[in-house]
């Protein structure tokens, strides 16, 4: 047996996605070896906490709810009591490690990035855990200069091959297909460039606001939250070269990073708008006066010769009118004034599926083109439960040494860069972080990215 560690394990991330992973595993009569050892600072006993857990799965599992399968997840948890932020602790948790006899360790750092360090060191102090696996979350680190910092402090403990740093947005159905859909039809992949294609949108709204997680969004924003990581390997994926080999794809990503069109010298007014929701400063755990940004739009530019001109939109907020990814790819109009042009949206969630605009002749005694639009829903037509879920892909990607699904420092460290620099020009530039109303599709503003080439948020 060896030993799955969460360190967190009583906050959201275990509860929403590690578990319900967990028990997909278990309740798909996978082969499972792990012994979970969930550390949580609240003392409760393994009963208790998988009492609590059972929600949690019924709730937000992959599989239907089986009482017998959750039974058998459960014979895989123990719960240990400890504050992981106290040194003298990690004696007591080689103690129990070698009192179970689990010699080889996973590590999943589910906290917030201040604690990696801390959690890091304390190990130092548990017999062969230098030697195991540390899966650390996003964001890695606060900054570019904490994340370096971090790494460092990671890479002195762990050896490079040990450390998984995860982006669970790598492991989704769709995420995953962009390539496919690319690469493997000439009909896109002989036009995926600027001469074809006016502009790439890349939207991923949410209707939800912060729930419970104040503490930790403040600190953070919108930007570090889904853009810097999150929308970023989106963005890398849709616009990277053919990578010849999955071990080549994060080579490919991390060219376009490096030709994103540099903050000094983007028009910052014209490039980034962020915006709060209305309510956010009394949102629990957030400063009554807190700046910080729940929405952001961007247009960025990627300087090669691919892509040259495309402006790509991103935009990602909380406490919208509704939550969803997408991605629209929308080519240039043709020659025929009437004609619209042809949009290509891969739909992420929470339906997954492609979608395809393209003009014909309206059907009677009339020439008018009108837009015939083919929405393949593949959540639809396909048994969506056969699919494992990103989170439950990637801790089995994690089991079996499977890198390739996993952030590389120096894509990390790219996108953090990329990030600070625009940031500050923002506010060097004093622009305001704009209001705006929950259910709404955001700050008006974000409209303006788009207007000054014509586009419209799709
Ligand atoms: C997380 C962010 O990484 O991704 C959350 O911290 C966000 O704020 C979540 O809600 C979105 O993930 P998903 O899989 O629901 O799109």
């Amino acid at each position: 047996m060896q030993a799955f560690t969460i360190f967190g394990g009583t906050g959201d991330l275990t509860f929403r996605k590690l578990l319900p992973a967990f028990y997909n595993m278990v309740a798909s009569g996978d082969s499972f070896s792990y012994q979970i050892v969930i550390i949580g600072r609240r003392p409760y006993t393994t009963e208790k906490y998988c009492e609590i857990a059972r929600d949690w799965v019924k709730d937000f599992a992959r599989l239907d709810y089986d009482e017998e399968k959750f039974q058998k997840l459960t014979s895989y948890i123990d719960y240990y009591h400890m504050d992981f932020t106290v040194q003298d602790d990690y004696s007591g948790l080689d103690a129990y490690y070698k009192k179970r006899d689990l010699k080889k360790h996973i590590f999943y750092f589910a906290v917030a990035p201040r604690f990696f360090s801390v959690i890091a060191h304390g190990l130092t102090k548990v017999e062969n855990a230098c030697h195991g696996k540390v899966i650390i979350e996003k964001p890695f680190g606060e900054d570019l200069a904490s994340a370096h910092e971090l790494n460092k402090q990671l890479e002195s403990f762990f050896s490079p091959e040990g450390i998984f740093r995860i982006d669970h947005y790598l492991g989704k159905e769709m995420v995953r297909n962009i390539q496919t859909i690319r690469f493997s039809n000439p009909i896109f992949s002989n036009l995926w460039n600027s001469h074809y294609i006016e502009c790439v949108q890349i939207s991923a709204p949410e209707d939800l606001g912060i729930g419970t997680r104040g503490g930790y969004y403040d600190a953070s924003g919108a930007l570090r939250d889904m853009v810097q990581n999150h929308l970023f390997q989106i963005l890398s994926i849709i616009a990277m070269e053919w990578p010849e080999s999955p071990e080549k794809l994060f080579d490919a990503q991390i060219r376009v990073l490096r030709s994103l069109r540099p903050a000094k010298d983007v028009d910052i007014k014209n490039s980034l708008v962020l915006g709060q929701y209305e309510g956010y400063q009394n949102e629990k755990l957030v400063k009554p006066n807190s700046n910080t940004e729940t929405f952001a739009a961007l247009r960025l530019f990627i300087d090669n010769e691919r892509w040259w001109g495309t402006p790509f939109y991103i935009r990602t907020g909380k406490k919208l009118s509704q939550r969803e990814i997408k991605i629209a790819i929308i080519f240039r109009t043709s020659f025929l004034q009437k004609a619209a042009p042809n949009i290509l949206i891969i739909k992420v969630q929470p339906s997954e599926g492609v979608y395809l605009q393209f003009n014909i002749k309206k059907p009677g005694d009339t020439d008018d083109i009108v837009q015939a639009k083919m929405d393949f829903s593949q959540s639809d037509c396909i048994n969506r439960l056969n699919t494992p879920e990103a989170y439950e892909r990637l801790l089995k990607a994690c089991m079996n040494d499977n890198r390739s699904w996993f952030s590389r420092w120096e894509q990390i460290e790219l996108c953090w860069k990329y990030i600070n620099e625009l940031v500050e020009k923002f506010h060097a530039a004093n622009l305001p972080v704009a209001k705006y109303a929950p259910g709404s599709q955001g700050p008006k503003e974000s409209d303006n990215l788009l207007e000054a080439a014509g586009h419209k948020w799709i």
